[in-house]
């Protein structure tokens, strides 16, 4: 019996979990428990991204980086409820895709980004962001 090559990184794994089709159960449990779609990858839950917008209190006049933001959970979240600017950022396109999706879904009142950026080597100058999120990332 052959065995499956080790994967050496996590990027393949999440590569290929976002370049399938969501399935059919989790939106509807999504639209359940969030009101709508947030295209979830984690463990965050919704009363935890509320945790984040109470502890962070972001402004109109603040920029959030969400690391690993995969389809945008939570910092679509917290950007809308706060109406602060977000750099939501990842590595695998369909996440990316989807993310810009889901921004066009929501109502924003900020400038709202999302950005093919790898978490250890990230494209931006210091000091540009007053908050940065990453819900279930290990780089
Ligand atoms: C468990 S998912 C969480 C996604 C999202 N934050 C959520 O809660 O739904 C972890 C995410 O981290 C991303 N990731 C892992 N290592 C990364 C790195 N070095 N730079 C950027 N993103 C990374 C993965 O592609 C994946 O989308």
């Amino acid at each position: 019996m052959a065995l499956e090559p080790v994967k050496q990184d996590n990027f393949d794994i999440f590569q290929e979990e976002y370049s399938r089709p969501r399935n059919q159960a989790v939106r509807q449990a999504e639209r359940a428990v969030f009101g709508h779609e947030v295209g979830l990858n984690g463990y965050t839950t919704l009363e935890q991204a509320w945790e984040l917008c109470d502890h962070l209190k972001l402004t109109v006049d603040d920029y959030l980086l969400d690391l690993g933001g995969g389809r945008g959970w939570p910092g679509l979240h917290i950007a809308q409820e706060s109406h602060c600017g977000l750099v939501s950022t990842d590595i695998p396109l369909d996440a990316l895709r989807e993310a810009k999706v889901n921004v066009e879904a929501r109502v924003l009142h900020s400038d709202v980004e999302v950005i093919a950026a790898d978490g250890r080597a990230l494209p931006f100058r210091s000091e540009c962001f007053d908050a940065i999120v990453h819900a279930d990332v290990f780089c």
